[in-house]
């Protein structure tokens, strides 16, 4: 396909003095430059092909998994955990769970921490691009004209806030952390207490025992939503690793790894990232998806729809306080 040369579009928009009041660091003006598909019609190209189809998946994507997002986050919180059956799975929209006493019953408290994924999602390099395209068509696509002629950049608000991305990054890599000690969690189950619900086992064990069943114990074992919440973990962790902004921190920035501090282990480091951030449009789509089907899952466990499966226990790794409450099971 011949592409048409960029081309210089007036002497008000030339490149501008780095620092002049509302020119990025580039020092070039936006709309100082302009390639194929500006100033034409909208939708009008010399390209050949489903140039639309990308934009339009994109948009049916995102419509689908924030929708459900939105949907669990303010309508969802009578069925954001799953504590039965020895589970503690907790929805990845709810974690960090915080319920303080002022939080009105009609309020989700998944709200109260929603700013800072959505914030990250929203800032995020790949999702402005994404939503760029599909929603705001601007540009729809490369070389396909656009509804405006206008291009302000992002150097006026509410497109300002999209320079607190690496902020929301640090809010994001606390989040992992509290995310797996959930998935954990997930993996460990609760022995049932035995004595108060049964008398019958009062007396087969002994008083003594009885009171050691009743108090519970725990074991590692998986189960369905236990894979899922680590599915969910595990795609946010990546997604969250291959951040261009990470990349930056950790040694994007640097024009020489040998001169820096701890050059040797930032190289490393940022080669890790640089792997991972070549699939952060994968690591984007994966990690919402998983998300939302971890919420999914322990909302239909939670309401009863689905019986969540025991795929395999591990008694032995992780002691219990009675050896009895085995043997009963
Ligand atoms: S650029 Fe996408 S998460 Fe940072």
């Amino acid at each position: 396909m011949p592409v048409a040369p960029q081309r210089k579009l007036s002497a008000a928009s030339a490149p501008t003095a780095v620092g002049a009041r509302g020119v990025p660091a580039t020092g070039t003006a936006p709309g100082a430059w302009s390639g194929a598909g500006s100033r034409q019609g909208f939708g009008a190209t010399e390209r050949g092909d489903a140039w639309w189809f990308k934009p339009v998946l994109q948009a049916a994507g995102l419509i689908v998994l924030i929708g459900y997002a939105n949907y669990a986050a303010f309508l969802g919180a009578a069925h954001y955990r799953y504590l039965e059956n020895g589970r503690d799975y907790l929805s990845p929209f709810y974690s960090p769970y915080i319920h303080p006493a002022w939080l009105p019953v009609w309020l989700s408290p998944a709200l109260l921490i929603l700013v800072f994924p959505l914030g990250f999602r929203a800032t995020c390099y790949y999702y402005r691009k994404a939503y760029y395209r599909s929603f705001f068509a601007d540009p729809i696509a490369c070389a396909v004209g656009e509804p405006r002629q206008a291009y302000c950049g992002e150097v006026k608000f509410p497109f300002l806030l999209q320079n607190l991305h690496r902020y929301f990054l640090y809010a994001a890599l606390v989040f992992l952390v509290i995310l797996w000690i959930d998935v954990v969690k997930a993996f460990i189950f609760s022995a049932p207490a035995l004595a108060a619900a049964a008398p019958a086992v009062t007396s087969a064990l002994g008083l003594h025992a009885a009171r050691e069943a009743a108090s519970g114990g725990h074991y590692l074992a998986i189960g369905g939503g236990s894979l899922a919440i680590l599915f969910s973990t595990g795609m946010l962790t990546l997604y969250t690793l291959s951040c261009h902004s990470l990349r930056h921190l950790v040694g994007g920035k640097l024009d020489c790894f040998s001169c820096a501090a701890a050059g040797g282990p930032r190289h490393k480091t940022w080669s890790i990232v640089t792997v991972l951030n070549g699939h952060h449009m994968a690591w984007a789509w994966w990690s919402l998806f998983a998300v939302c089907f971890a919420d999914f899952l322990v909302r239909m466990c939670s309401i009863g729809v689905i019986h969540d499966p025991t795929l395999a226990t591990f008694r032995h790794l992780l002691e219990m306080p009675n050896r009895s409450l085995s043997l009963l099971r």
